[in-house]
């Protein structure tokens, strides 16, 4: 398939470019678009045979059910139904942005994109770019993130090209997700809401809106044989960068010992290390590949950079990735939350 590639510009959106990529939308074809999140791939949610072509493209399991996209309020009445009061103060408070609400769907949502729930994600993104293409498509756009199942998301155009050339009608660029992690999801059918996937729109945040809102215990564990997350893509392997990754976790002295001494014992075994350090701490290590994924200092700056600095350790072909660990609040929540299910869980403390 030949892919289209192009850039918009968010303060000068192209309409010729955005009436192109519209089309296709409304022709059943796929396309990757920024959000502030990560690259989404869209197709129109309510046309099947769009949907199908997503799970095809992305080697997505057939029940790992997708998020749609709108870009007004009112496109919600036909979506979803039974719409709790409490979801319409998160969607006041935090629409547009890196929020997803789970609620009841109607049936106009098809089957192969709830993935057979009878309920439904739904988020309005604040990228202009993805508003713009969402309003001009004059449709709801289900949209995973643009990635090879199992890989870590694309927060550039870049990436999206290198997972999907070939396999999409179109790709579209113009911006560097400003978030880097996938948007908070929140179930709505259930009192208290229950939060299936930390982000950027963090628990403490929510909780000045519903003070009982939590997050799934299940989420931060590694998973149990027969598991059944409530978000069904929790229970993948997820956000895997080829080499394996190890977290290490304590206080950071001791951490930046035990990463060292890691090193050395790779080293003797012929191995190539890569190191996930921060601003902080990237100088007290040697004898590997060393990347900064931010500041202590921003976590923002950690969120942003994390699946990125991922990828750039698989283009150096490392053969083990020894990552520090960050503090599990706020936003670091999601963070650690990516971060251990692309190490599989795997936490050594110090
Ligand atoms: O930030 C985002 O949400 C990005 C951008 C593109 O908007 N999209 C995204 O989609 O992360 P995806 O498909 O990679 O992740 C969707 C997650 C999966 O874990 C899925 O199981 C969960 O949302 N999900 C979708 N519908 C659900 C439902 N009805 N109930 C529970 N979980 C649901
Ligand atoms: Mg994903």
């Amino acid at each position: 398939m030949e892919t289209k590639v192009n850039v918009l510009d968010s303060n000068n959106l192209d309409e010729n470019i955005l009436k192109e990529v519209a089309n296709v939308i409304r022709n059943k074809g796929l396309v990757a678009f920024p959000t502030e999140t990560v690259y989404g791939l869209g197709a129109n949610a309510l046309e099947p045979e769009a949907v199908k072509k997503i799970f095809l493209a992305k080697g997505r399991p057939q029940d790992n059910p997708l998020i749609i996209h709108i870009y007004d309020l009112d496109q919600i009445s036909s979506l979803a139904r039974n719409i709790p009061e409490i979801s319409r103060k998160f969607m006041d408070k935090f629409w547009p942005g890196p929020m997803t609400i789970i609620l009841e769907k109607t049936d106009l949502v098809p089957e192969v994109t709830s993935a057979g729930l009878s309920t439904i994600g739904i988020r309005m993104p604040k990228s202009i770019i993805a508003r713009a293409i969402i309003k001009e498509s004059g449709v709801p756009i289900a949209a995973p993130s643009a990635n090879i199942s199992g890989r870590p998301s694309p927060t550039d155009m870049e990436r999206c090209v290198e997972d999907l050339k070939g396999k999409v009608d179109y790709i579209v660029g113009g911006e560097i997700s400003e978030v880097g992690l996938e948007s908070t999801i929140i179930d709505c059918t259930v009192t208290p809401p229950c939060i299936l996937r930390p982000g950027g729109i963090t628990l403490d945040m929510l909780k000045e809106v519903d003070k009982d809102i939590y997050i799934d215990q299940s989420i931060m564990k590694k998973p149990e044989k027969d598991f059944k997350p409530k978000a069904p893509g929790m229970k993948y392997r997820h956000y895997a960068p080829k080499a394996p990754v190890k977290i290490v976790n304590g206080e950071l002295r001791k951490t930046i010992v035990r990463i060292n001494e890691m090193v050395e014992a790779y080293r003797n075994d012929g191995k190539k290390v890569g190191i996930m350090a921060t601003e902080e701490t990237k100088d007290q290590y040697e004898n590997a590949l060393i990347i900064s994924v931010g500041t202590r200092k921003n976590m923002d700056s950690i969120g942003r950079n994390l699946f990125e600095t991922l990828r750039t350790f698989d283009d150096n072909e490392v053969d083990v990735i020894l990552s520090e660990a960050f503090e599990e609040k706020g936003f670091g929540i999601a963070i650690m939350n990516r971060l251990k299910k692309s190490a599989g869980f795997n936490v050594i403390d110090v």
